[in-house]
This record gives structure tokens, C-alpha cells and sequence, in this order.
């Protein structure tokens, strides 16, 4: 089954996904960071198929889907008897920060309920939950009247996708999957992930849109990062995303300081002939003395970080598919708003090259 192009998808065609999900299949579906790839929450064989689609190893845990009740102000929605289900001990703490940023693009970890299914968890004893503000996903959702897991809808250690046509190219001739059109992915780059399993303090998993200081000025909870002041022995949550290859593209990646894009290319001595070169939209040009080898095209990117996420991914995809043999970024300036972007184009460039597919690439 394909979708169509319309930006917004009919409730004919979600109708379609809901049964297709109740029939324990797959159905791609677009949510404000990232298109995922959804399974019935409480269906094994279905999310075992997941796992089969991406070439994702199965002690990897995915993230479960709740949708927002249908209410005129959300901020009279009682997340408490949607969340409870999956979860042992839902705090005050994390009602507050629910409260303040769901639905949206925010993640949180808490120790699971027995009932949540191992093939979701890895094994593990916590589960990650998050209601998506997509409106073609929390239609899905609510009429589905169930949770979905879904990861990124991508290849293992693939760029995530950010449209519906690019999803369908990660699957072509290889799954007939039916896929929800919403249209380009607002955000762009996956959800922020904090980790609440502990009980006495919040940490960041995964950077994203949502950081700890607007956690922090919405809720007055200190959210701490990963590694900060953790005691010796404590064993942190696996996430795929945080393996160090990931999100990318075949065509060699690197950062470049701020005017400094011949050092970058002094990595490749063997001189590479083309090179797309973003630069910052803010800055007119390179004005580069240019390489007696190199053929530089410049390609102007956002400025501003919002802007930039949101087509992070379009722009690494798009190059990759064009003829370059080196693609070059400027590094993300400093400044928590810019860490999500950052932690994504790192990784990017670690796995990337045409031999990224198995040994580095998680
Ligand atoms: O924005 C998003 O979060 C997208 C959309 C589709 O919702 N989903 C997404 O899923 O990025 P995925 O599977 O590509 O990445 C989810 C991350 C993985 O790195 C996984 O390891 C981590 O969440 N994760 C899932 N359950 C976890 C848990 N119990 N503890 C720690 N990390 C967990
Ligand atoms: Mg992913």
C-alpha cells in the first residue's frame, strides 16, 4: 500500500492504518520530529517485525506512542491514567514535566510495569513513552485506542526520515509498507530523551528540541546530562542513538571550524574533486583562496537552530544522493539550543563513508 501526497492524510486512509495495526502490520506515520515506524504496543510478532524491517538488534528498546485525549485546552488533559499502564511509580515530578510538554517532542524513561513487553524494553527494566503533537499521529493514535512503538522509520544507523517519500526510499523493494503522509516533519531531528528511572534526579539521554533549561524554567526540575556527578558503577540505559556512529550518509562527512574549510579537506590528501561546502546563511561567503583541486559549491544552510534541525536531515539525504565526494558542515556554535543539532551531525560524520553500512555503524 503507498500513500498519496496530500499534506494532511484523510481519515479514510487512517482508518486504513488502524486496521492494519490491529491486524498486528506496520504503518509508517509522521510525528513532529521524525517519521516512525509503528507496531501495536501490545502485539509481539508485530514489533518483532520492526525489528526485521530496520536490521535493528532486538536488545535495542523502542519508544512507546500515547495519544493525547481529544480536548480543546491540553492543559486540562489528565496524563496520569494514560501513563500509568506502562509504568511503576509516575512522581509528581514527572506528572509536572508531562504536563508542561506533552504532547511534543519530548521522550522520558521510567522503571516499566510488568505488563510492558520485552521486546519493546530490550530486556530492560524501564520504558520509554511519549505522546507526539502530530495531528496525523494523534489521530492515529486515538482512534487506534492503543499505544504504538515505534522507532525512526530509517535502516539501522541510517538518516532518520523526514518526509514520507523518504521513508518509502528506505524500504523500497524490500517492504510493502503502508505509509501516513504529514507532510515535512516540523522538528526535523528525533525527540529530546530524559531518564527518570532513577527515582531521585532527571538525565539526559538524547539531546533535542526540548532542553534542560526550558525544562528547568517550565517545571523548576534540574535536568542533569548523562555522565554529570553519576556515581562509579551506576550502569547507564542503552540508546541507540547514543552509539557513536549513527544518522549517516554514505558520502563522507566532516565539520569544519569557522573559516577554517581547507584544514577539514587536509584530512582527504587524496585530494577529493567535489565538495559541497554549507554555509551559515547568515555569513555572504566563504571567500575561500579556493584549492588547486577542488571544485567547491556552497550551500547556504539556517542560521538559526530551530531552522536548521528542522532540515538537518533533508540536507544530508539531498547531498547524499547528489554526486559529491566530500560534504562539509560548519560546527554548530556553543549554546544548549544547538546541542541536539550538534550530538546528530557528530555522529553523522563518525559513520559516515561508503563503508559505514556494518562494522562502525550501529
Ligand atoms: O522523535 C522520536 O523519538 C522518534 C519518533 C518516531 O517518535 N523516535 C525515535 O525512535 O527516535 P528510535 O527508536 O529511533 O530512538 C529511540 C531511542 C533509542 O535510542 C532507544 O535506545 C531509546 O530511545 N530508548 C528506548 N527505550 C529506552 C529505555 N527504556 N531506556 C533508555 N533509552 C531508551
Ligand atoms: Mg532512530
Amino acid at each position: 500500500m503507498s500513500s498519496n501526497s496530500t499534506p494532511l492524510q484523510a481519515s479514510a486512509v487512517i482508518n486504513e492504518a488502524v486496521k492494519t495495526l490491529r491486524a498486528g502490520g506496520l504503518v509508517a506515520f509522521p510525528t513532529e520530529t521524525v517519521y516512525g515506524l509503528g507496531a501495536d504496543a501490545r502485539n509481539p510478532e508485530a514489533i518483532r517485525k520492526i525489528f526485521t524491517a530496520k536490521g535493528r538488534p532486538s536488545n535495542h528498546p523502542v519508544i512507546v506512542h500515547l495519544a493525547a485525549p481529544e480536548k480543546f485546552d491540553v492543559a486540562q488533559i489528565d496524563w496520569a491514567p494514560l501513563v500509568s499502564p506502562w509504568v511503576r511509580d509516575l512522581s509528581d515530578e514527572a506528572l509536572k514535566i508531562i504536563n508542561a510538554f506533552w504532547p511534543g517532542p519530548l521522550t522520558l524513561v521510567f522503571k516499566r510495569d510488568k505488563s510492558v513487553l520485552d521486546e519493546i524494553t530490550g530486556g530492560q527494566d524501564t520504558v520509554a513513552i511519549r505522546a507526539p503533537a502530530h495531528p496525523v499521529a494523534q489521530e492515529l493514535l486515538r482512534k487506534f485506542k492503543g499505544a504504538v512503538v515505534a522507532p525512526s522509520a530509517n535502516r539501522f544507523g541510517k538518516v532518520s526520515p523526514t518526509s514520507a517519500a523518504d521513508v518509502r526510499s528506505e524500504f523500497e523493494g524490500m517492504l510493502d509498507l503502508m505509509i501516513l503522509d504529514g507532510g515535512d516533519c516540523e522538528v526535523g531531528i528525533e525527540s529530546t530523551i530524559i531518564d527518570l528511572s532513577s527515582g531521585d534526579r532527571a538525565v539526559l539521554l538524547r539531546p533535542g528540541a526540548i532542553t534542560p533549561s526550558e525544562i528547568f524554567a517550565k517545571t523548576g526540575i534540574k535536568v542533569y546530562q548523562a555522565g554529570e556527578d553519576i556515581k562509579e558503577g551506576d550502569i547507564s540505559p542503552r540508546v541507540s542513538g547514543s552509539l557513536q556512529a549513527h544518522y549517516a550518509p554514505t558520502t563522507p562527512l566532516r565539520l569544519y571550524a569557522p573559516g577554517r574549510v581547507l584544514d577539514a579537506l587536509s584530512e582527504f590528501p587524496d585530494i577529493k574533486s567535489r565538495v559541497a561546502v554549507a554555509v551559515w546563511d547568515s555569513e555572504s561567503s566563504l571567500n575561500e583562496d579556493g584549492h588547486p583541486s577542488a571544485y567547491f559549491e556552497e550551500v547556504p544552510i539556517p542560521s538559526d537552530s530551530a531552522a536548521f534541525a528542522s532540515r538537518l536531515y533533508r540536507f544530508l539525504r539531498d547531498l547524499d544522493q547528489q554526486d559529491w565526494d566530500l560534504i562539509l558542515f560548519p560546527e554548530p556554535p556553543a549554546g544548549e539550543e544547538w546541542d541536539g543539532v550538534r550530538d546528530r551531525l557528530q555522529r553523522a560524520c563518525f559513520g559516515s563513508g561508503p563503508s559505514s553500512s556494518s562494522h562502525t555503524s550501529n
